[in-house]
């Protein structure tokens, strides 16, 4: 129910306007004149202000115009008896949101305040929104109003809060390392460490001692006793990235780690307990990869109890404008810049297929903000392959729907809009329409006899004298 201050200066008004948004259980006050109105607002505030227009001391539009001072968001709603086109265009100008004449039927005065308190709430529904998304998008950094990036947002608020091992899977570039640490950053775990290690940068002895610690003497240069990261992250996060490059002796020793929650240093023969929460990411197919044994099944059901899979940016290109904008943003102030992106460039960006996703992206803005002598990113700061970029003639991505796909059919029908097409641009020519498609002319012939079009290459001929 909504706050609702009405100011008039006839007695009659006030009571009446009074009675009728009393019944329907909104909270009224009134005042005699704008000035006190605008006391009464100072006082606490007010969702809707019905007032006259002509008043003694402080009419109608000067209180709309200092109330909207004191509060920008309140609505108002001018009446007076002498509705002029002038008094009504400067209300309007100054901001009120809705005008009546007096006399007027209640009902109409009803109506008005009703949607004037539902244009509000849904000012408000969508202001929280906004400020949520954007608090949820600073923490951690990642950009995407995309419903796939949105979805991946959900997911990581609600594995913050549980314990389990997950699994950040997507093409390089997409992210994965960012995801990581959002899920650290609002876990409970915040606080204690989140520490990395790259599984592919070391060999495995050397990735043993890094991940489980050593002891002095257990190996020629261990000089003095060394800490694992295991032992470094506990109560934190660990992040074992390119987890798929482990070789199949350590996936066993990980596993024995997540199973007993325990290491053992190199050398060493004690064990240390440690809660740490694990979080492993690749970019390669974990689940084919235990098909050719090069990873451990046990091990891949054991860590990806919670997958998260990161879509390419390809598949969501709603999010490279603001994408671009938050790089723009971030290299502009690295070199004290103050740049923005021409219609074109900006074009050609949400077009390309960025097969190095995000990261590809982002080294292409440094690259741009850096080179840019002009006040808009130009298209000729842009890479070669984004420029000449041509998604409309050859169709670079393919959707595979969920019912799945004939391919040897779709491939079919494919190859034979292509030799029509090129049979078309070619006027008939077979041996101009082999070239087109790069191939002997006699395979060409091969395709018409596959696809039962030989004789379109005759009718295209003639069609084309
Ligand atoms: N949604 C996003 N919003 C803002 N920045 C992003 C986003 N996704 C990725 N980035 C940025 O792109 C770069 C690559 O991200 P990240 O390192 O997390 O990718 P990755 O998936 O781990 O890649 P790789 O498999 O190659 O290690 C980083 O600089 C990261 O900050
Ligand atoms: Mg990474």
């Amino acid at each position: 129910m909504a706050n609702i201050l009405i100011v008039d200066d006839e007695q009659s008004y006030r009571q009446l306007i009074s009675l009728v948004f009393e019944e329907s259980g909104h909270t009224i006050r009134t005042a005699k004149n704008g000035r006190q109105g605008i006391e009464l607002l100072e006082e606490e505030p007010a969702e809707v202000i019905i007032s006259d227009v002509r008043m003694p001391d402080m009419d109608g539009i000067g209180l709309l115009r200092e109330a909207r001072k004191i509060a920008p968001d309140v609505g108002v709603v001018l009446m007076t008896a002498f509705a002029t086109v002038d008094t009504a265009r400067e209300a309007f100008i100054l901001g009120a949101d809705d005008f009546i004449q007096k006399p007027f039927d209640v009902e109409e005065l009803k109506l008005i305040v009703t949607k004037l308190l539902e244009k509000q709430a849904l000012i408000d529904e969508n202001r929280a929104f906004k400020r949520a998304q954007r608090e949820r998008g600073s923490v951690k950094n990642i950009i995407g109003t995309s419903d796939k990036m949105q979805a991946i947002f959900q997911m990581i608020e609600t594995v913050a809060e549980v314990q389990s091992t997950v699994l950040v899977t997507g093409e390089s570039g997409t992210g994965k390392e960012l995801v990581a640490r959002a899920i650290h950053d609002l876990s409970p775990r915040s606080e204690k460490p989140f520490i990395s290690i790259n599984c592919g940068a070391f060999t495995e002895t050397l990735l043993e001692s890094e991940l489980f610690g050593y002891v002095k003497g257990s190996f020629t240069g261990a000089n003095s006793d060394r800490q694992g990261l295991f032992e470094a992250s506990n109560e934190g996060t660990i992040f074992l990235d390119e987890l798929g490059e482990m070789s199949t002796a350590m996936q066993v020793k990980l596993l024995r780690v997540l199973q007993e929650r325990k290491v053992r240093p190199v050398g060493s023969h004690d064990e240390i307990s440690i809660d740490s929460r694990v979080i492993a990411a690749t970019n390669r197919d974990l689940k084919a990869m235990t098909e050719d044994g090069s990873f451990r099944e046990d091990l891949f059901y054991r860590i990806s109890v919670i997958p998260i899979s990161l879509p390419p940016l390809r598949e969501r290109r709603e999010d490279i404008p603001e994408l671009v904008e938050h790089f723009i943003d971030k290299f502009c102030k690295q070199t004290g810049k103050e740049i923005g992106i021409s219609e074109k460039a900006s074009q050609m960006l949400e077009s390309y297929a960025w097969h190095g996703n995000v990261r590809e992206l982002e080294h292409t803005i440094e690259r741009a903000v850096a080179l840019e002598r002009e006040d808009e990113i130009q298209p000729e700061r842009l890479p070669d392959n984004i420029t000449n970029y041509n998604p409309t003639r050859i169709n670079a991505e393919f959707d595979l729907p969920e019912e799945g796909v004939n391919l040897v059919s779709h491939l079919g029908n494919l190859e034979k809009t292509y030799v029509v097409e090129a049979l078309r641009m070619s006027g008939g020519n077979q041996t101009k329409a082999a070239k087109l498609l790069q191939m002997p002319v006699r395979s060409l012939r091969h395709l018409l006899d596959k696809h039962n079009i030989r004789s379109l290459s005759a009718q295209m001929r003639s069609s084309g004298d």
